[in-house]
């Protein structure tokens, strides 16, 4: 059974990866948030820490391109390969208007036909490089996957992520577990199923139905609870360094700490480090008792000394739910 964690524009970047992969186990594969605007050789957004082999591992990392332009996607492909990659991923599951309307990310689910010969061209010259594709059940409707799939099938793709929502639900209600075990039988790729893993109870349902598909992608459930891939593997997540057994509050906090001073480090101390923090307590706040007060406490902050005496507020005077 394998873990990835999804990727979150905006959250889960080299920083975070890195000071994650630090603190805490379980996760087997990370994907970079979207990549857009590959308009050519060396491109300059490619030069980035974001995917620099040697801030990153280029093992279990895959980088991921939002994209309807074949040429655009053999560039990333060639680039990322050049830079020791193996695998990138295709963004067809983001669901902002913004991106779908302009027939990206699952915009493109409702036009098969588009897809098939996006693929065509892609597969033409995609050599050597594994190519997977992340996506929804639709846009409008979860029956646009079912002309998808022949789609799919025609080409070999290396992995298949399936988040089973629709466009237009973005994240709310809930991921559809029997549409996604009723797709099973009509998928050649390697699958993948995302979404609505938040605990190892759930994780434990969901891995039931959707036997024997046997990789699942973390998301918010991993954001909220950092300790989630290593309790589905069966660790009771306490760490022992130097003779001390440290419990989660004290490892939770040591990796909340660890992070905003990685992140200050690659800002230079700016300030504006604090908007992805917050981004992160969106999530994390979930896992302490009065989360909505921890919530209050760092959302309107603005100042980076506020936070960090918001953070050790947190810890102090608030348990953790898990
Ligand atoms: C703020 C935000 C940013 C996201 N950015 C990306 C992204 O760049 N690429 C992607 O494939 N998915 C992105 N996602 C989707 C997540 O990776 C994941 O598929 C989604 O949260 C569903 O899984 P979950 O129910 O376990 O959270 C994003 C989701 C959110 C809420």
């Amino acid at each position: 059974m394998k873990l990835s964690l999804g990727p979150f524009q905006g959250i889960t970047d080299a920083p975070f990866r890195n000071v994650f992969k630090q603190h805490f186990g379980g996760i087997d594969k990370f994907y970079t948030p979207f990549f857009t605007g590959i308009q050519k050789d060396h491109a300059k957004n490619l030069q980035v820490e974001e995917i620099d082999p040697t801030c990153n591992d280029v093992e279990t990392l895959t980088p991921q391109i939002l994209s309807t332009d074949a040429e655009e996607i053999l560039r990333f492909a060639k680039q990322c390969k050049e830079l020791g990659y193996k695998e990138i991923n295709l963004n067809m599951g983001c669901p902002f208007p913004r991106v779908a309307n302009k027939k990206r990310g699952c915009g493109l689910l409702p036009y098969p036909d588009m897809v098939g010969a996006m693929f065509e061209r892609v597969f033409e010259r995609i050599d050597d490089m594994k190519f997977s594709v992340k996506c929804r059940l639709g846009y409008y409707s979860p029956h646009e996957i079912e002309a998808i799939i022949p789609i799919f099938n025609r080409f070999p793709l290396s992995e298949l992520i399936i988040h089973p929502r629709i466009g237009k639900q973005l994240y709310k209600g809930e991921a559809d577990v029997e549409r996604f075990k009723a797709l099973i039988p009509y998928i050649n790729a390697p699958l993948v199923y995302n979404g609505d893993i938040v605990s190892v109870e759930s994780f434990g349902r969901i891995r039931e139905a959707v036997q024997p598909v046997d990789q699942f992608m973390l998301g918010r459930g991993l954001l909220a609870n950092p300790f989630l891939a290593e309790e589905i593997k069966g660790s009771d997540c306490f760490v022992t360094r130097d003779d001390v057994t440290i419990n989660k509050t004290n490892r939770l906090h040591h990796y909340v700490i660890d992070l905003y001073e990685d992140r200050l480090r690659h800002a230079g101390g700016s300030p504006k480090v604090l908007g992805r923090m917050k981004e992160l307590w969106s999530y994390l706040m979930n896992s302490f008792e009065s989360s909505q007060d921890a919530w209050r406490k760092i959302k309107k902050i603005n100042a980076l000394k506020e936070y960090e005496e918001a953070v050790e507020e947190i810890f102090k005077y608030n348990n953790l739910t898990l």
